[in-house]
């Protein structure tokens, strides 16, 4: 039992008093200037030393975020001259990589069309940052709404950086998604006159977020897991992907796994390769906590970029406003926007609001940043960690009591753990990172530039621009699984033969490291995150 100590205690009482008044207040949106200036004064991206440039491969000289570059500048983890690919071990049309909702789908509509498939994952099938979604999914299926509003939306949120032809694929799918996951038996909340829940969040102008309470990424992977298994197709579980594999002709060729369990390669071969490993959130970018699952370690984009895929936007890092800040055994953990979206309010140490609540994330979160560290208006707790007050219990009082446990079932649980009432008292939050705006850049089919490679979802980049709006990225991961695995089944259709598979680019990449004169113990990927080294000294905060 934790619950809120003595010191905290004064601040709830000053929310107590403020409520009333608050309930009736508008705080008025920011202008584009006023969110410029924000961003550019508190977003971790623009911290001194948060990004650098990266010094080989086909991004040589962009700045992106330091801990995703020192990955990126480092020797292949794997011995290339102690793989031995004439001993293949899985010989498939295509090989999926990640075992989330993008993968996932991607191997379902891969399969569909006929195409030998594996999915190969790095933990368990189904430990993924879509598990452990909370919010919803955006689509405009409302009278209200339209695909165009959607697009829009997505450009501005992104800071008009997406690009167009993916953001445009994304919302003209989207309402098709949501019947998809609903003929695959997905519980979406509905009104009991049976039309769908439909939530705000940041940056959209209509709501259009459909949840499953606020567990709505463990409800879609309930029932893509079980299509998959229903269908047999093959999976590897405990088997991350540390190589690409490519043939003489430079197509993508397959990958190189490591069995978690033996320490050893296993090869694949596939006509076909589909990356979909998620994010970064367990490099601990700025080091900040994550709400990303312990396998979120970059492993995609590294070894995409060796075989020479290009990055976009991957200096764009998003911090999503309300993570956990207490109790410390929570500490980085989602607390969905859903919250906000229906009703839930930002509040600082005297009672106060000091920013619209649907702002955009990266807007948010400067905000609460700027609270804490400049305003010196943040709760304080016994570990030294700050943040701000994220009144839940406006949830009840606006939408009725019993809407809170309705739709919000799984962090009252969490919370309830701890010795707090989310009913009662607001939750401590503060910035916390949850995703990696850019990626592999691909086209709406989800190809990258190397023939065969594909990717779908976090590991992808394009559709969000330089922020991606919630509810955003479930969307983004069903779309393109989908064209992915569906693209990629053709494209294995078309290959007759794979010429000789090699590791070539891996030779000539450390090659470039050694003169770049870079210390030969740096290796990458990183599979798994490691905490027991003092540089890792995550969540700090600093
Ligand atoms: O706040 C959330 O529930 C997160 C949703 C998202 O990242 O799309």
């Amino acid at each position: 039992m934790v619950g809120y100590p003595g010191m905290m205690q004064e601040s709830i009482r000053k929310i107590e008093e403020t409520r009333l008044f608050r309930l009736q207040q508008e705080i008025p949106r920011l202008n584009p200037a006023e969110k410029n200036r924000l961003l550019e004064k508190y977003h971790p991206d623009f911290r001194p030393g948060g990004m650098c440039e990266v010094r080989v491969g086909s991004n040589k000289g962009q700045r992106m975020q330091a801990e995703l570059v020192n990955l990126l500048e480092s020797y292949s983890c794997v011995e290339p001259d102690q793989i031995n690919l004439a001993k293949v071990d899985h010989n498939v049309d295509v090989l999926v990589v990640g075992g989330g909702g993008g993968g996932t789908t991607a191997a379902l509509i891969a399969h569909e069309q006929g195409a030998e498939v594996l999915l190969a994952t790095k933990l368990r099938f189904g430990d993924s940052n879509t598990i452990m979604a909370e919010g919803g999914i955006a689509a405009a299926t409302q009278s209200n709404d339209s695909l165009y509003l959607h697009f829009l939306d997505t450009m501005g949120g992104g800071r008009f950086q997406n690009k167009r032809d993916l953001v445009k694929t994304l919302v003209h799918d989207a309402p098709l998604i949501v019947e998809w996951l609903k003929d695959l038996g997905a519980m979406f909340d509905t009104y009991p006159n049976g039309n769908l829940v439909v939530s705000f969040a940041g940056g959209h102008c209509r709501r259009r977020v459909h949840s499953c309470k606020d567990l709505s990424g463990m409800e879609f992977m309930r029932v893509l897991r079980d299509e998959l298994w229903n269908r047999r197709i093959d999976v590897l579980e405990f088997s991350p992907a540390v190589e690409i594999l490519l043939d003489e002709k430079g197509n993508c060729a397959g990958a190189v796994l490591l069995n978690l369990e033996t320490n050893l390669p296993i090869v694949v071969k596939a006509k076909a390769v589909i990356l979909a490993t998620g994010g970064i959130g367990r490099l601990h970018p700025n080091k900040f906590p994550t709400t990303n699952h312990y396998g979120a370690t970059a492993d995609g984009l590294v070894i995409a970029y060796r075989a020479g895929a290009g990055l976009l936007h991957m200096d764009a890092i998003q911090y999503h406003p309300t993570g956990a800040a207490w109790p410390p055994q929570m500490l980085g953990q989602l607390i969905t926007e859903a919250l906000r979206g229906n009703g839930a309010q930002l509040v600082n140490c005297k009672g106060e609001r000091f920013i619209n609540e649907l702002e955009t994330r990266d807007v948010t979160s400067s905000a609460n940043i700027r609270e804490v560290r400049d305003r010196k208006n943040g709760i304080r707790t016994p570990t030294g960690m700050e943040g701000v007050w994220l009144d839940t219990p406006l949830i009840d009082i606006r939408g009725g009591k019993g809407k809170l446990d309705r739709m919000f079932a799984g962090i009252v649980h969490r919370f309830f753990e701890y010795g707090i009432d989310p009913h009662q008292e607001p939750i401590l939050v503060f910035p916390t990172q949850h995703y990696q705006n850019g990626g592999i850049e691909i086209d709406p089919d989800g190809k990258t530039d190397i023939p065969g490679l594909f990717a779908a979802g976090e590991v992808s980049g394009g559709v969000q621009g330089r922020n991606r709006l919630g509810g955003n990225s479930l969307v983004d991961i069903f779309v393109f699984g989908r064209r992915a695995g569906q693209t990629a089944a053709l494209w294995a259709k078309e290959v007759q033969a794979l010429s000789k598979i090699t590791l070539e680019h891996v030779y000539q990449y450390n090659k470039e490291l050694a003169l770049m004169g870079v210390e030969k113990d740096k290796k990458s990927p990183l599979v798994l995150p490691d905490y027991s080294r003092p540089d890792n000294e995550a969540r700090s905060y600093s």
